[in-house]
């Protein structure tokens, strides 16, 4: 969906947030909200900028991602007012000021000196500001980022509107034409860095633009989770290719990976059965269900997978009991996703800020809520060969449950993981990752 329905939904999805922002303030005891678009810090002993990461809480509001220093101000009962840094600069060019549909929902004023920003809240009362505490060296510290407020707000983002859904379809779908690319740079013997180029070529966006650093990551080195070197020549022989690359529509993230093997084989195999098991995991991203559960059931799912292929010898439930499956499966099945790629409140039990307990012994599951309608997750189970977590098994009573020759058969090839980006509904999930594979799938062959 693209043009004016894209802006439609906008209007919609502002208007729900003004009111969720009204309740808000109203609970925490402010009158008004001020939220500073942030601004690139600058590298030590050096002029230059590193790259800009706008505040999520203000991209939340207007898909304005690239322009430092700019400010929202919101009262209940007007619009908001963003304002619009435009500095006279000749040494750099000034960002143009929007002119898309969705400006008309906005008061849209250029601001060339941040001086003036104060003006705009002076008579507003009580002002909350959200923003780098650095930037508003005149704000009460008491009402930066205040906690009350940043829980309400931060818990029910996890609920997207019909908008936010639609911004990550579209993240999904430039996702997923950057994999097709990368996939295709491989299969000609492309290096890990000719991968990456590939990927962003195709989905048009520079690297600062991601929502993440790709992790391209060839043989062995699939074996490191967040990988994050780009080797310059291609490694002989080539075995696999994990690639978990993302991309960002309207300030909203995808977080895709994907696993392919050269050849057949054990490994081949693997990345087979987990193709499997993923979509079955994908199809329990059911409303009301816990997602500690899910993720516990990935245990036990990956521990069935990793005895039917050989490398484990006793079945996914004694495996999670004995913590064979953590050996392997070290991270959590999936998280929040939506303005960042690991969005915020994944751990919260309610909007007063109570945080909700992670299953004993699962240290790294990022996300321990109950699903509901509109709340989007990835899914994305992985068995990794990595060296320090086979040694400790290694070294426990969790040595004689696992085949050590299958194990030394499968680490040249790294691991495997395979992420979507799955939306709750009230019936079945919508998996907006495999949709958007179809949709480039069925572009390519038109
Ligand atoms: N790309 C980071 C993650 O999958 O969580
Ligand atoms: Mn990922
Ligand atoms: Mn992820």
């Amino acid at each position: 969906m693209r043009g004016s329905s894209l802006d439609q939904l906008y209007a919609a999805h502002l208007d729900r947030l003004m009111r969720r922002t009204d309740r808000s303030l109203e609970a925490s005891g402010f009158e008004a909200l001020v939220i500073h678009a942030g601004r690139a810090p600058i590298q030590f002993l050096d002029d230059q900028d590193y790259p800009f990461k706008v505040n999520p809480q203000f991209k939340a509001w207007v898909p304005i991602t690239d322009n430092p220093r700019c400010i929202l101000v919101y009262s209940p009962g007007n619009r908001p007012t963003v304002l619009f840094y435009q500095p006279n600069d000749f040494w750099h060019k000034s960002a143009t000021l929007p002119a898309a549909a969705w400006t008309a929902e906005v008061n849209l004023v250029a601001m060339d000196d941040e001086s003036k920003a104060a003006a705009h809240w002076a008579k507003l009362g009580r002002v909350a500001f959200i923003g780098p505490r650095c930037l508003m060296p005149d704000a009460d510290p008491k009402c930066i980022n205040p906690q009350g407020l940043m829980a309400l707000l931060d818990y029910e983002r996890a609920v997207k509107t019909p908008y936010e859904l639609e911004c990550l379809r579209e993240a999904s779908e430039l996702g997923a034409r950057g994999h097709a690319a990368a996939l295709a740079a491989f299969n000609r013997g492309g290096s890990e860095y000719d991968a990456h180029m590939s990927y962003l070529q195709a989905c048009k966006q520079r690297e600062e633009e991601l929502p993440y650093n790709n992790i391209v990551a060839y043989n062995e080195n699939a074996a490191v989770l967040h990988y994050q070197h780009l080797e310059r020549a291609a490694p002989a022989p080539l075995r696999s290719f994990l690639i978990d690359a993302g991309a960002q529509y309207r300030g909203y993230a995808s977080d895709i990976t994907r696993t392919h093997a050269r050849g057949g084989g054990r490994f081949a195999d693997l990345v087979q059965a987990m193709d499997g098991a993923q979509q079955t995991l994908c199809s329990a991203i059911i409303a009301g269900r816990d997602f500690c559960d899910v993720h516990l059931s990935a245990h036990r799912i990956l521990g069935d997978v990793m005895q039917q292929i050989g490398l484990t010898k006793l079945p996914g439930q004694a495996a999670l009991e004995c913590g064979v499956t953590s050996t392997f499966f070290p991270h959590g099945i999936g998280h929040l996703l939506g303005l960042q790629v690991h969005d915020v409140g994944g751990v919260m039990a309610d909007s007063q800020g109570a945080l909700r307990e992670r299953p004993k012994g699962h240290p790294f599951l990022r996300l321990t809520r109950m699903l509901e309608p509109g709340v989007v997750v990835t899914v994305e189970p992985g068995i990794y060969l990595i060296e320090s977590l086979l040694a400790a098994a290694h070294a426990d009573e969790r040595r004689s449950h696992i085949d050590w020759a299958v194990a030394e058969e499968l680490k040249p090839f790294g691991g495997v993981r395979i992420e979507d980006n799955v939306a709750t509904t009230q019936d079945k999930p919508e998996n907006m990752t495999r949709d958007a594979f179809a949709r480039v799938a069925n572009a390519e062959t038109a």
